[in-house]
């Protein structure tokens, strides 16, 4: 058994996207800060409406996944195939781009709270242009694991192991085997996990700073973490909450443009043009 430690701290930078939602993005900051398969990670958190009201009005992606997931406030999602659906306070989405989706992803409240994350997953070259589909989870498909000692762990992708229990998560089958989970823990609680030797991890902390061996992560920042099999994650004196992504790498050439990712320049320039002469989509 390996213990997985910190190997590199990802800081979040201050950041604004789509018709100006404030957020931290961490992973994705700068094109070379990647874990592959993971692109990158947008985390928004404001009681202040102006922070978020414009929303991310219609926009394209090709050749990727996205993931949203909310903790608090709702949040409506609109494409061009029809597809449309709330996601509330809890609730996550798994976009699969694939050739092609313009969508929009709309606040719905003037007030209140609006706080969650969204994680750019990259597909392997060979669905990269496969149709693009979705699925939005509700909050009560989220399965959710009690710990012994207080906290809770809900898992969103892929299937773990703890104690006894086996808890499988509603996103499953993908080529990537991502693992997603929301952990909670109380001061002084211990998460351990196995996680297979051959996928890339990170932590990212969102309340609290958390104890990945003798080191410590802050808040708001990713923590990439070394090869091994086992995760062990500690509060030290306060009640921390953060998420534990892991997944297989792809290990393949990564040409990005904004809101198209694929292998080459040519595929680039070719979603490019589909783009401009409304071509991008898949056909219903
Ligand atoms: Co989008």
């Amino acid at each position: 058994m390996a213990i997985r430690v910190l190997k590199q701290v990802v800081t979040s930078i201050a950041t604004s996207d789509g018709a100006g939602v404030k957020l931290l993005r961490s992973l994705g900051k700068s094109q070379e800060i990647r874990l592959d398969p993971f692109l990158m990670l947008d985390e928004f958190s404001s009681m202040n409406a102006d922070d978020y009201i414009a929303g991310f009005p219609d926009h394209p992606h090709r050749g990727f996944e996205t993931v949203t997931y909310m903790l608090d406030g709702n949040m409506l999602h609109q494409d061009h195939l029809g597809n449309k659906g709330l996601l509330t306070s809890g609730a996550a989405q798994w976009m699969t781009a694939g050739r092609g989706i313009i969508h929009s992803e709309m606040p719905q409240q003037e007030s209140g709270r609006l706080r969650g994350f969204q994680l750019w997953i990259n597909l392997p070259a060979k669905e990269k242009m496969k149709p693009a589909t979705y699925q939005d989870i509700p909050p009560e498909q989220i399965p959710t694991l009690n710990l012994a000692n207080g906290g809770r762990v809900k898992v969103i992708a892929g299937t773990i192991q703890i104690d006894n229990h086996t808890v499988v998560a509603p996103i499953q089958g993908l080529s990537t085997e991502p693992l997603f989970l929301d952990v909670q823990l109380r001061a002084g609680e211990r998460f351990a996990l196995p996680i297979p030797e051959s996928h890339n991890a990170f932590i990212y902390a969102y309340e609290g700073s958390v104890k990945i061996g003798e080191d410590s992560l802050a808040t708001h920042t990713v923590g990439i973490l070394c090869e091994g099999d086992m995760i062990e994650i500690y509060a030290d004196k306060t009640d921390v909450a953060f998420l534990v992504l892991a997944a297989r790498p792809l290990n393949e050439p990564i040409v990005q443009y904004g809101p198209f990712v694929m292998n080459t320049r040519e595929e680039i320039e070719q979603a490019i043009a589909d783009y401009r002469n409304g071509e991008l989509v898949s056909k219903p």
